[in-house]
């Protein structure tokens, strides 16, 4: 059996300011290259988490209380701070807020470039050629005037579309994106997942979607884990989780999504 990209084996996080409660418990998965994963749950139920533990991110008083992680075969949890530095650079970054992930002061085709840059040490000129390329890569027009845009001159799609070229430039082998299209409107939403997809196929990057929403991850996802106050209590292909529902809270997400498409009528 081929080795999974990323391996993740009851991974538990608690947090130091509540008593050391357990905000994740026992959270295992793993990711094949260019394969994606779905992480999908109720507000609260641990799936930022998981992927903040990932990039050795997590916030203050939240600590990894258990559990494995590996990379490429490397165990890479009790790892110092060096090795997770390292261990991050396989990871592009796809959050909900793009404008709060873009600097506001600086030309969006610099901000790519200086990744571009960092990652592959080619000079300014190399770099911004790459950045130019990478804006046309993620679908936005006119690729070398959108470079010299400030992110206030963007739409919040367009802004999102950088946003995933940044996470590019740095050449991951996986993209975690946490509720990337939430703020964004539908036919927005969905260009954007297309782009993903399209993006994993043609690169062979592995992904991990978090969502609340079923339906944003059924589009994108071969396999699902539905998450529950920091557990995860389903998990399989997208087909069949929502098809056959075992546990009743992915019982309860499925329903609610059916209701939400209509097939109740
Ligand atoms: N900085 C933090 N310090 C302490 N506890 C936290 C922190 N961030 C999140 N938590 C707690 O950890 C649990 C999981 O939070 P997390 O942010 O992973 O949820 P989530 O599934 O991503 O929710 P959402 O869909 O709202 O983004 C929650 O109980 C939350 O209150
Ligand atoms: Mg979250």
């Amino acid at each position: 059996m081929t080795r999974p990209l990323l391996d993740i084996h009851r991974l538990r996080l608690c947090d130091q300011k509540a008593d050391n409660a357990l905000r994740v418990r026992d959270v295992s998965f793993s990711v094949a290259a260019g394969s994606s994963l779905g992480i999908v749950g109720e507000s609260g139920s641990g799936k930022s988490l998981t992927l903040r533990a990932l990039i050795g991110c997590l916030p203050r008083g939240v600590i990894l209380a258990g559990g494995d992680i590996w990379l490429n075969g490397e165990h890479v949890v009790q790892a110092g701070c060096e090795a997770i530095k390292k261990r991050s650079s396989h990871f592009g970054l796809v959050f909900q807020n793009p404008a709060g992930a873009l600097d506001p002061l600086m030309r969006v085709g610099k901000q790519i470039a200086g990744i571009h840059r960092a990652t592959t040490g080619d000079g300014w000129p190399k770099s911004m050629a790459a950045a130019v390329e990478l804006i046309r890569q993620v679908g936005i027009d006119d690729p070398e005037r959108r470079a010299r845009a400030y992110p206030h001159q963007l739409s919040g799609g367009q802004c999102q579309r950088i946003v995933l070229a940044i996470a590019l430039a740095k050449k991951p082998q996986i993209l975690l994106c946490d509720e990337p299209t939430t703020a964004l409107d539908t036919a927005t939403q969905t260009q954007i997942i297309e782009l993903i997809n399209t993006i994993r196929q043609q690169q062979n990057i592995a992904v991990i979607f978090v969502s609340h929403d079923l339906s944003v991850v059924s589009q994108l996802c071969e396999h699902i884990c539905v998450m529950c106050e920091g557990e995860i209590v389903e998990s399989g292909r997208t087909e069949t989780v929502i098809n056959h529902p075992r546990h009743p809270y992915a019982k309860a997400l499925t329903g609610a999504q059916l209701l939400l498409q209509g097939d109740w009528v």
